[in-house]
């Protein structure tokens, strides 16, 4: 499938998805949206991918948010579908995906960019990112989830301080924040980021849709996860899977996931 503003390539069982506007630091509109949710489903469905990999083109970018030039003039209906449809087509989809989604933020990952990254299940970043959600600054709030992400992440404090002050925090900060796992280098990151899709290769795939949707059931309302552990835990049982990765411990081997 070809797409205008993303790039995907294939590289054995890594998937990885480049949002190509660099004039527009990456800003997502309504286009891009689209394309990026074409693309994550096509990864859900191929066999061989078993992890995703998100960055941005460019040295300067990961995503500097929504396309603010897409919505200057809407009104509240208006902003109300623009936050709806891209949650369901973007954020909450990536979040609920059942292979692991690596964001590489390679700069600026500013309200929808931070968004993006937050609901990814893994962040990286470069030295040179910054990271913000600077909607109050432009009289809207964050609308891609990233009010209750930021506060999950960091937890409240912190993510009242980042959003009422619209302002932006360094790549260490955030690796100190608890906001990304490790910062690198940006002639680094990509590498980094293929490090840890390769160890998730080895594991079972199975078990790791279970692990994503059972960690996730511990923020969803009226959900009880432990319930969801025990049936997702259970479910793991007797598949293919589990016979290889558990006969292959007590043959003393690696095993082989298809
Ligand atoms: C549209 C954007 C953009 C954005 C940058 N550009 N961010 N266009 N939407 N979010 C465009 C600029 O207009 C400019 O285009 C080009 O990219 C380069 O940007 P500059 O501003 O010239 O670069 P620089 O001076 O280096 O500043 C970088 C920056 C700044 C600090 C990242 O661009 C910036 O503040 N951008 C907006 C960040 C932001 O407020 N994001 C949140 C958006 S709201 P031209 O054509 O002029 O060269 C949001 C809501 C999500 O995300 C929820 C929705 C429901």
């Amino acid at each position: 499938m070809s797409y205008e503003n993303i790039t995907t390539t294939q590289k054995e069982r890594v998937h990885y998805i480049t949002v190509n506007r660099p004039k527009q630091l990456n800003a997502l509109n309504k286009a891009t949206i689209q394309e990026l949710h074409e693309a994550l489903k096509s990864a859900e469905a191929d066999e061989n991918t078993r992890v995703v990999i998100l960055t941005g083109s460019g040295e300067k970018a990961f995503v500097a948010g929504a396309d603010i030039k897409e919505f200057a003039d809407f009104d509240t209906e208006n902003g109300k579908q623009l936050a709806a449809e891209g949650q369901k087509k973007l954020f909450d989809f990536i979040e609920n995906l059942s292979k692991p989604v690596i964001a590489a933020v390679n700069g600026f990952a500013l309200g929808g960019g931070l968004e993006l990254a937050m609901a990814s299940h893994i962040r990286i970043a470069s030295d040179n990112a910054k990271l913000g959600l600077p909607e109050v600054s432009l009289g809207v709030i964050p609308g891609y989830g990233g009010t209750q992400r930021l506060s999950q992440l960091v937890g409240r404090g912190k993510a009242m301080e980042l959003i009422t002050t619209a302002g932006m925090i360094s790549a260490s900060d955030a690796q100190n924040w608890g906001l990304v796992n490790h910062v690198v280098p940006q002639e680094e990151l990509m590498a980094l980021a293929e490090k840890i899709a390769l160890k998730i290769c080895n594991n079972s795939g199975n078990a790791i849709k279970s692990a994503i949707k059972a960690v996730n059931a511990n923020y969803q309302a009226s959900v009880n996860g432990y319930e969801v552990e025990v049936a997702e835990f259970g479910n793991c049982f007797g598949t293919p899977e589990f016979i290889e990765g558990t006969t292959a411990f007590i043959e003393k081997r690696k095993p082989k996931f298809k």
